[in-house]
C-alpha cells in the first residue's frame, strides 16, 4: 500500500466534533465522521507515566468525573474517570482515550488527524519528545500524512529533533512580528491561527512565505468563507456539519 499525501481538507473537527459529542473522546471522533469530517483535530499531553492521552485541559475536573491533575496522574488511575457524562448522559461511561486508542479509530474510519501537543505547565520539551517518539510508529501509512500543531514552541522543536518528516504547524492567538523567524527556525509548514484575531494581509504574508494559513475556531460558516476567500486552507470547527 503506498502512503497517502493528500492534504487537509477545509473542514477539521475541532477536538472532535465538541460542538456535538464530548471534546477529546473516541464517540467524537464518530461524531465528527458522522457528520462528513475526513479530519480530526485533538489535544495530546503526558500522564504521570509517560503515556500520551487525550486532554485539553492540565486537570481534570471539567471534562470528567476526577479530580487532579494529569501530570501528577498515572495511566492506570485514569480508567475509572468519566469523560463523557459531563456532556450529556448519551455519552456516560465514555473512557479518555490514549493516543493510541485513537489511531486505531481512525485508521477504522479512514480518518486524518490534526494532533495538538498541549503540554502541561513545564513538561513541554518532554511531550514534544515523548509523542514524537511513539505517533509516527503509530501512524498507518495508507492514512493522509498527519499535521503536528502546539502553541508551544519548546514542544515542536523536541518533537521536530525526533521526528523532522512529519508536518508541524505553530498554533498562534495573536500572530508574533517574528513567526517568519520562527517558522524558519522550526521547519514550519502551516501557521494555525485565532480565526477571530487574524488579518487578511497577515494570510497573505504567511502564504508569500510558502506556508498554508488554518484557523481555529470556526463555527460560523459565515466566517468560514470569509477565511477561505483570504485563502485560508481549513477552518477548524465544533460544528464541522454547519461549515460551507
Ligand atoms: O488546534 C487549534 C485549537 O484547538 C487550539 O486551541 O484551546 O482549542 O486547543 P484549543
Ligand atoms: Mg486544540
Amino acid at each position: 500500500m503506498t502512503a497517502a499525501t493528500s492534504r487537509p481538507p477545509r473542514i477539521i473537527g475541532h477536538r472532535g466534533a465538541a460542538g456535538h459529542a464530548p471534546e477529546n473522546t473516541l464517540a467524537g471522533v464518530r461524531a465528527a465522521h458522522g457528520f462528513g469530517a475526513t479530519w480530526v483535530e485533538v489535544d495530546v499531553k503526558l500522564t504521570w507515566d509517560g503515556v500520551p492521552i487525550l486532554m485539553h485541559d492540565a486537570t481534570l475536573q471539567r471534562t470528567t468525573g476526577c479530580k487532579g491533575a494529569v501530570a501528577r496522574m498515572a495511566a492506570a488511575e485514569l480508567a475509572g474517570c468519566d469523560a463523557g457524562a459531563w456532556f450529556s448522559t448519551e455519552f456516560e461511561g465514555e473512557p479518555i482515550p490514549t493516543l493510541a486508542d485513537l489511531v486505531e479509530l481512525l485508521a477504522d474510519l479512514s480518518m486524518g488527524l490534526n494532533l495538538e501537543i498541549k503540554p502541561c505547565p513545564g513538561r513541554e520539551e518532554e511531550t514534544g519528545r515523548a509523542v514524537a517518539e511513539v505517533f509516527p510508529a503509530l501512524w498507518p501509512a495508507a492514512l493522509p500524512a498527519p499535521v503536528v500543531s502546539s502553541f508551544s514552541v519548546d514542544a515542536l522543536a523536541a518533537y521536530a529533533a525526533v521526528a523532522p518528516a512529519m508536518e508541524r504547524a505553530l498554533i498562534v492567538n495573536n500572530l508574533p512580528t517574528d513567526w517568519a523567524a520562527i517558522a524558519g527556525r522550526l521547519g514550519l509548514k502551516a501557521m494555525h491561527c485565532d480565526a477571530k484575531r487574524l488579518k487578511r494581509h497577515q494570510v497573505a504574508d504567511i502564504q508569500a512565505a510558502g506556508l498554508a494559513v488554518r484557523c481555529y475556531t470556526v463555527n460560523d460558516g459565515n466566517m468560514a468563507e470569509r477565511l477561505f476567500g483570504w485563502g485560508v486552507e481549513s477552518v477548524i470547527s465544533d460544528f464541522p456539519d454547519r461549515m460551507p
